[in-house]
């Protein structure tokens, strides 16, 4: 049995601390199941208060944190910006990279590959994702050429001079790497949100295995679905074996929807 990895992405969500430390109370030992690595995405500012409330309360082991972003540079004048050793030394284990919403406001491939390589170098765990913006309504759905294409080039720009990056000692960093992904028509913030197959997705997810093993040697990176999943729908998505986990938006900020989908992690005999 392999482990999933579920991460909760809140987004600029939510507008207090005191509705981040109700939302995070949910986790707690009742939920947590030796089948599933949890990782909450919350805004940065709250990111000290949650970690130090996850670290003295109980039950809350197997819980990990991430930040929604990092920022290119070590470090210099950069106004407003957070890097990534700032991250790690906090106790933050992972960043996601490159979300659709953040190359959606301009965020290039370039600047993802720098992002990536410095939170790599510093000792943080990336969760890269990529994901196709449109999808024809014709032929049933069915992953395309061009959508492949489209990830292909992604993966290739983003994680330019990976395969150079290595531990002091030996070992590689891009055993730190986890790809997200994230078919930008399926997600909620998308303007014609439509429903991504479990079917399909397996489809583009053993495309993304196959591309990173043959071009990068990067064997068993774990790959996660991160279109719109919620209690409805994702059972489906992670019981896929080739699926590693989810990368779960919207839902995971709503109290109701958050609690259904640790329950059915929980009871989920993946
Ligand atoms: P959603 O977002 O679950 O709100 O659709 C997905 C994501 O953040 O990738």
């Amino acid at each position: 049995m392999t482990k999933k990895l579920v991460v909760f992405n809140w987004k600029m969500n939510p507008q207090t601390l005191a509705e981040a430390k109700s939302l995070l109370s949910i986790f707690s030992t009742k939920y947590q199941t030796p089948n599933t690595e949890y990782i909450v995405c919350p805004p940065n500012i709250y990111l000290e208060s949650l970690i130090r409330a996850s670290a003295v309360a109980k039950g809350y082991g197997g819980l990990r944190f991430a930040s929604q972003n990092t920022f290119s540079a070590i470090d210099g004048a950069y106004t407003g910006e957070i890097s990534s050793k700032m991250l790690k030394n906090l106790g933050v284990e992972y960043v996601i990279i490159g979300h659709s919403e953040r190359r959606a406001m301009g965020e290039t491939d370039e600047i993802i590959n720098k992002k990536v390589l410095t939170a790599l170098k510093v000792g943080l765990k990336v969760i890269l994702c990529v994901g196709e913006p449109s999808r024809p309504t014709t032929n049933n759905q069915q992953p395309t050429t061009k959508a492949k294409q489209y990830i292909k080039t992604q993966l290739q720009k983003d994680l330019k001079g990976i395969e150079k990056l290595s531990v002091v000692g030996g070992g590689s960093l891009v055993s730190n790497l986890t790809v997200a992904y994230e078919p930008i028509w399926a997600i909620s913030s998308s303007k014609d949100s439509r429903q991504d197959t479990p079917e399909d997705a397996t489809k583009i997810v053993n495309f993304i295995r196959n591309f990173l093993d043959t071009k990068y040697k990067i064997l068993n990176t774990r790959i996660l679905y991160g279109g719109s999943v919620n209690s409805k729908n994702i059972s489906a998505f992670i019981n896929k074996s080739e699926i590693n986990g989810a990368l779960v938006g919207h839902a995971s900020i709503d109290k109701k929807e958050f609690t259904k989908i640790l329950k059915i992690l929980k009871i989920n005999k993946i």
